[in-house]
């Protein structure tokens, strides 16, 4: 599918997805997120993808934020409209079948950040700026960063960043837990391709039930949790790649995964 300001780029059993509006940062409006939503559907139904990288066109930001030009003249309703149009998106990276790699490649702030939050690993580039500054412009962000913060940095550090609005850098974020390695500049696409290769490499059948694992045990008490852990654990023993990995091991040579 064509889109207007999202770019898909298919390499073998990868998919980069840019956001494509350099002229304002990447920032999202209704548009973009309505295709970030189509894309990741699209990611989802091409059964040869494995793992999907999300980063921003051109060297200045990821994502700047959602629109405030499109933001300013809205309606309480038209404002919950686009929240919950943003929380469906960033719902949709964190629920696809596939991991999202977030390559943060300069200004990831407001609905940037959070955006880099729903996916499930996260690189950043040196120069990169993170943060919740809605604060600033006399809001509170509304796609998930009052809830998916805490969950990523603590509670204190989360409060802290959502109340004065400031803005870090890459090696701050790397330091609360924000984001999973800093790179160079130069190195971020190759860096993001390189896990994404090894992640794909993997059974995706498998990496598929510990993304689910992961996520929705995230909520719930400790001992329910382990009990999805046991019924996922029992389910993987249906798939041929369990069968390939372990006899793999025991011929001693490299698996040969399928995905089933
Ligand atoms: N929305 C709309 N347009 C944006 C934008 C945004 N979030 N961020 C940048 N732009 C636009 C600018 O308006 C400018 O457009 P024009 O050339 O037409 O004036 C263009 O992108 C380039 O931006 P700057 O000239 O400001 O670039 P800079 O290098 O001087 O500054 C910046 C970069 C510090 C990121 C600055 O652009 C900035 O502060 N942007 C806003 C960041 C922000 O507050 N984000 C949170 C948005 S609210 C939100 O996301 C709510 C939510 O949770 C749902």
């Amino acid at each position: 599918m064509a889109f207007k300001n999202i770019l898909i780029e298919k390499k073998g059993d990868i998919a980069i997805v840019k956001i494509n509006r350099p002229q304002a940062l990447n920032a999202l409006n209704k548009e973009t997120i309505s295709e970030l939503s189509k894309a990741v559907d699209e990611i989802d139904n091409d059964k040869k993808i494995k793992v999907a990288i999300l980063t921003g066109e051109g060297d200045k930001a990821f994502i700047a934020g959602a629109d405030i030009k499109q933001m300013s003249n809205m309606s309480p309703l038209e404002a919950k409209e686009f929240a919950e149009l943003g929380h469906a998106a960033l719902n949709k990276i964190e629920n696809s079948r596939v991991p999202f790699i977030a390559a943060v490649n300069g200004y990831a702030l407001g609905g940037g950040c959070e955006t880099l939050m729903a996916c499930d690993i996260c690189i950043a580039a040196k120069s990169a700026k993170l943060g919740q500054p809605e604060i600033n412009l006399g809001v509170h962000p509304g796609f998930g960063g009052t809830q998916r913060l805490p969950r990523h940095v603590g509670r204190m550090r989360a409060k802290e960043l959502l109340f004065t609005g400031r803005n870090i850098d890459a090696e701050e974020a790397f330091k609360i837990g924000l984001v999973n390695m800093v790179v160079d500049d130069d190195k971020l696409m190759e860096t993001a391709e390189k896990i994404a290769g090894k992640i794909a490499s993997k059974s995706s059948v498998q990496i598929q039930f510990i993304k689910e694992l992961v996520n929705k045990c995230a909520d719930i008490d400790l001992n329910s949790a382990n009990s999805m852990e046991i019924s996922y654990f029992s389910t993987g023993f249906s798939t041929k790649d369990q069968k390939e990995g372990m006899k793999a091991f025991l011929e001693k040579r490299k698996p040969d995964f399928k995905g089933k």
